[in-house]
């Protein structure tokens, strides 16, 4: 499709200087650093996981798109063992050091796998009634395009959006999931279409949009979602909606937290909609 291509494209621009850095060791801000791996039961895919769990402690899920839909499992691996090291288990949907294209099923086929191995061996820690999608650009797009799988929890759309116009309110009206949007602002081809996106939403649809051109724009530095202020909101998104952390949420639900983080254009509908049972 013309419209994916064309983040395709400027998710390549913005990554071709980032060197694909394999990062074995266990890292993240988290209390539980996290590390990724590959599993034969899930071909083409990249799983990022704490390398020691705690007993009692459970892993939601987060299947995520990656930019470019071809940028390698491991492109912003610094991002997601930040995530994963707070308890979280992330599938990426690309290999670590592929380039192949991805697919919007391959999202899918990320959840059908953690529900199969949730509770078994080294996934013991994995609770798979907690399952979130996500994505980067073009896999911000896949995310949509898988949007009606009732078993997301909430929908995290990074520097992503609609890019052609007549495509926003039949994708945005049919949203129902909390959908969270981070977005790059003025550099960001997906501001504008972010927020076209934002505002199709039913209004009962609980809703969030925050733009940030520090924590992942589509050009400059800022393309491997290292930045501060794109991590943490990353946490809190994923500490609120999975883990039904409340303390969390006080970021997305007074505008304080986030604007101090360096979060502007915010705006917010139903959040008081949103109950998650703590984990
Ligand atoms: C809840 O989230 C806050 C803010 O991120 C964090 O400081 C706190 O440790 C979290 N609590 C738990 C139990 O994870």
């Amino acid at each position: 499709m013309i419209y994916t291509a064309i983040f395709a494209a400027l998710c390549l621009g913005a990554t071709s200087q980032a060197n694909v850095i394999p990062r074995q060791a266990a890292s993240g801000s988290g209390p539980y650093p996290a590390a990724y791996s590959t599993d034969t039961g899930l071909a083409g895919q990249t799983i990022y996981m704490p390398t020691t769990v705690p007993a009692g402690v459970k892993l939601p899920v987060i299947v995520w798109g990656v930019g470019g839909c071809s940028d390698s499992g491991t492109t912003t691996a610094e991002f997601h063992q930040d995530l994963a090291s707070y308890g979280f288990l992330i599938i990426v949907n690309n290999a670590p050091t592929s380039r192949a294209q991805t697919t919007a099923a391959s999202l899918t086929t990320a959840a059908d796998w953690a529900q199969k191995v949730a509770g078994t061996g080294k996934y013991a820690s994995v609770d798979k009634s907690r399952i979130a999608v996500g994505g980067w650009s073009c896999g911000g797009l896949q995310a949509y395009t898988v949007a009606a799988d009732p078993r997301w929890a909430t929908i995290g759309i990074f520097s992503s959006g609609q890019l052609d116009a007549s495509q926003s309110v039949p994708v945005a009206s049919k949203i129902t999931k909390p959908i969270f949007y981070f977005l790059g602002g003025n550099g960001d081809p997906a501001q504008t279409p972010g927020t076209r996106d934002y505002g199709n939403l039913p209004k009962t649809t609980p809703a969030w949009i925050g733009t940030n051109n520090k924590g992942h724009g589509h050009s400059g530095p800022s393309g491997t979602f290292t930045a501060p202020a794109i991590k943490t909101a990353a946490v809190r998104w994923a500490q609120w909606l999975l883990q039904g952390n409340t303390t969390a949420a006080t970021f997305f639900t007074n505008k304080d937290e986030a604007t101090k983080a360096g979060w502007t254009a915010i705006q917010s509908q139903s959040l008081d909609k949103i109950a998650v049972t703590p984990i």
